[in-house]
């Protein structure tokens, strides 16, 4: 067998892992979620939810996957005990595969949006109306062209590789996704109105917090770190045995939640900075619109306000939320396509062009049917699915696979692991914590 791909580099991992948590979830969900759901208390909430649950679960992501060094279904099935384990690692296992794939039709469908609405902002420029006001129309056509674009990109980079594709671009585009959220924040900050958002964001309303919020929280918190369906498996599969995989964890949750509060920094006064100017950003019901009409139709307003400048600021930020999809999307589809290859002998071109197109036509069918279907893909995979899958994993950790085994593993790259607070508390968490949670929180919405 040739030699497996590995990232070249602990920076390369955290630029990659990152990249795949960094994405709409941070700079689009997590601003709306907190603004729709009483503020800071969300912010609180989703905090506790990322260290105490959030981070116990990639940990069990990174560890089988870099034990197995193989695709979320393969990685899973080694570590089972018998029959039946091997029955629930191929349930698992195929889940990953199918939920990962979903949730990039979806996904493929709104960052084709942003493509659209950053080329908009060069036509704009260029003062071509007809132009710019195709690529803001929603039409069907439109949307099909761009979701064809933002997948080709997505399988351009995944056909090349780990290295030289996933890696090297994650590396290429997330300084540039800080350098301008950086300065859109600094930016929108010293506009008319960005003080009384600032303020809804940081002053928590803790009445708020209810068992739906808590909800919400987790099943964001679960989306934003990629968890539950073998993304962080696989990256971590693609890690050298000198790394210590709990401070990387680490590291990628700090950071993936850092970013998120600072989205919020950016959309929250964005969003009133828009009001100021005359937006609509109340639905009837007195909700703050959340949804897509956030993004292209209030935000607009804002840019529009701005006279000149309105068109580099919207390019600037549509090419923030481009970045952000790209990076995420290609470790989406990395799952298939890594079980493609590994269990098919297929190339990874090949592999990458058939499930590509899949998606592609998956995404179609959800565009033909938006109504019916966008809603109830997003909630299926990312409410659903993802904080279930992530209960099936810590189960595996806790209790399908040795506990010595598991040692063995995060004793390579932290050789004195067993003496660290880390290994007290972690085995014992995935074992029974994060699994009673993570059930505890949806019973209690469910009937609530
Ligand atoms: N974490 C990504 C985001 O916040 C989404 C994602 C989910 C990526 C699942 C990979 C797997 O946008």
């Amino acid at each position: 067998m040739a030699s497996r791909e590995q990232f070249s580099s602990k920076a390369g991992f955290v630029m990659a892992a990152a990249g795949s948590a960094i994405g709409l979830g941070n700079i689009w969900g997590f601003p709306t979620q907190t603004a729709s759901n009483g503020g800071a208390a969300f912010v609180l909430v989703y905090f506790v939810l990322a260290f105490l649950l959030a981070y116990p679960a990639l940990m069990a992501e990174l560890i089988i996957g870099r034990h197995a060094r193989a695709n979320v279904v393969t990685a899973l099935r080694s570590i089972s005990t018998g029959p039946l384990t091997y029955k629930l690692a191929s349930l698992a296992g195929f889940s990953g595969l199918i939920v990962a794939s979903l949730i990039l039709s979806f996904y493929a469908i709104v960052a084709g949006w942003m493509i659209s609405y950053l080329i908009a902002s060069v036509s704009d420029m260029l003062g071509w109306q007809g132009a710019s006001s195709w690529l803001t129309s929603d039409s069907f056509q439109r949307n099909v062209i761009f979701l064809a674009i933002f997948m080709m990109l997505t399988m351009g980079i995944i056909a090349k590789g780990v290295a030289g594709g996933i890696e090297k671009w994650s590396t290429r585009l997330m300084p540039m996704l800080l350098i301008l959220m950086v300065g859109l924040i600094i930016y929108v900050l010293m506009q008319e109105g960005a003080e009384e958002g600032l303020r809804i964001y940081l002053l928590p309303d803790l009445s708020q917090i209810k068992p739906a919020l808590v909800l919400d929280a987790m099943g964001q918190a679960f989306f934003s770190l990629s968890l539950g369906v073998g993304t962080m498996l696989i990256y971590g599969s693609y890690l050298s045995e000198q790394e210590s995989l709990p401070r990387l964890g680490a590291i990628v949750t700090v950071v993936d939640a850092s970013i998120a509060f600072i989205a919020g920094l950016l959309i929250v006064p964005a969003i009133y900075v828009a009001k100021y100017y005359g937006a609509d950003i109340f639905t009837a019901g007195g909700e703050l619109i959340a949804g897509p009409d956030l993004i292209f139709q209030i935000l607009p307003v804002l840019f529009d306000s701005m006279g000149g400048v309105g068109a580099i600021v919207a390019f600037a930020f549509f090419l923030l939320m481009s970045i952000a999809s790209l990076t995420s999307s290609i470790s989406m589809l990395e799952v298939p396509v890594s079980y493609a290859t590994e269990e098919s002998g297929a190339s990874r071109g090949l592999a990458t062009a058939i499930i590509g197109l899949t998606i592609f036509v998956i995404s179609t069918v959800i565009l033909m049917n938006f109504e019916a279907l966008f809603g109830l893909v997003i909630d299926l995979t990312t409410v659903y699915s993802q904080p279930l899958l992530g209960v099936m994993l810590c189960v595996f950790v806790g209790w399908i696979w040795h506990r010595d085994n598991v040692l063995k593993e995060i004793k390579k790259g932290h050789g004195d692991i067993e003496s660290t607070l880390f290994w007290k508390i972690w085995p014992g968490y995935v074992k029974f914590f994060c699994p009673v949670l993570i059930l505890a929180t949806f019973i209690q919405s469910i009937i609530g």
